[in-house]
């Protein structure tokens, strides 16, 4: 991020992941807003990243309502003057824990937990944003899927996995779309990250080239690529972030 200060958004950055990206782009100058569902988390995140010397303030809003997640997006870009950056990194079960079922074994009722916030939560925080990067000629939409979207696993993640490689494919369209807008929309693909319980990481740590898990450092430096100017020349890619699982 070299030519102006730049607003990103980053969709549930209140912990985890989302919150790592955050303190990265604020590291980078840019102006943080820390979405997540629960205020008390969102303020704990924005707390951290100025304790770092950031610029971050909170939004909160259910980014699976379409129309809290549209008019909390428009009163942002009132109070700050548009969002240069989107980071779709909200996701999981949402607001419930993750159920590992089999396809057969996951009652259809579930299903929208990970639709919900994977998919369509992705669709709303873009289509929020996306005008304006488009009026203003540059943009950055960049969203954080995982390895379960790119392959077919036996973890019984299956509708995740639709979900992430749903959202993916809308980056690789979007490309096409508002390229000639100066907006890139890129998805960087997770592997197995540091907050996953202990029991589940352990048999598979053995098998990733890195030999560790990734962490919301790793994530971050991925991310801060794809949003800055040097980044201009990529989009419609999907960047694997995973310590050397499955190399292609
Ligand atoms: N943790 C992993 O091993 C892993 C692996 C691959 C991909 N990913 C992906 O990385 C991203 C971050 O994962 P994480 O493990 O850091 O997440 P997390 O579950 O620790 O945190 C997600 C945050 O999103 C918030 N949130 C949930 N529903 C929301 C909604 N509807 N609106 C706004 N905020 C909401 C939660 O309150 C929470 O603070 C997700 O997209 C996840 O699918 C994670």
């Amino acid at each position: 991020m070299t030519a102006s200060i730049r607003t990103a958004l980053i969709t549930g950055a209140g912990q985890g992941m989302g919150l790592g990206v955050a303190k990265r782009l604020a590291a980078s100058d840019a102006r943080v807003i820390i979405n997540d569902i629960d205020p008390i988390r969102a303020e704990a995140a924005v707390r951290e990243v100025a304790d770092g010397g950031g610029d971050a303030r909170s939004a909160v809003f259910d980014i699976t309502n379409a129309e809290e997640t549209v008019a909390a997006v428009e009163k942002l870009e009132r109070d700050l003057g548009g969002i240069d950056i989107l980071v779709n990194n909200a996701g999981n079960a949402g607001t419930h824990a993750v159920d590992q079922l089999s396809f057969r074994d996951m009652p259809i009722e579930h299903w929208q937990r990970y639709l919900g916030v994977n998919l369509y939560g992705v669709l709303h925080c873009t289509k929020a944003v996306l005008d304006g990067m488009c009026e203003r000629r540059w943009g950055r939409i960049i969203t954080i899927s995982s390895e379960a979207g790119r392959v077919g696993l036996d973890i019984n993640v299956s509708i995740y996995g639709v979900a992430k490689a749903g959202a993916a494919h809308l980056m690789r369209h979007l490309a096409r779309e508002v390229g000639p807008d100066g907006v890139t929309a890129n998805t960087v693909a997770l592997g197995l990250m540091d907050n996953v319980p202990d029991e589940f990481a352990g048999p598979i740590i053995k098998t990733i080239p890195a030999r560790r898990l990734g962490t919301p450092a790793d994530v971050g430096s991925a991310v801060a690529f794809l949003a800055s100017d040097e980044a201009e020349w990529i989009t419609g890619q999907t960047l694997a972030v995973n310590g050397g699982s499955f190399a292609f």
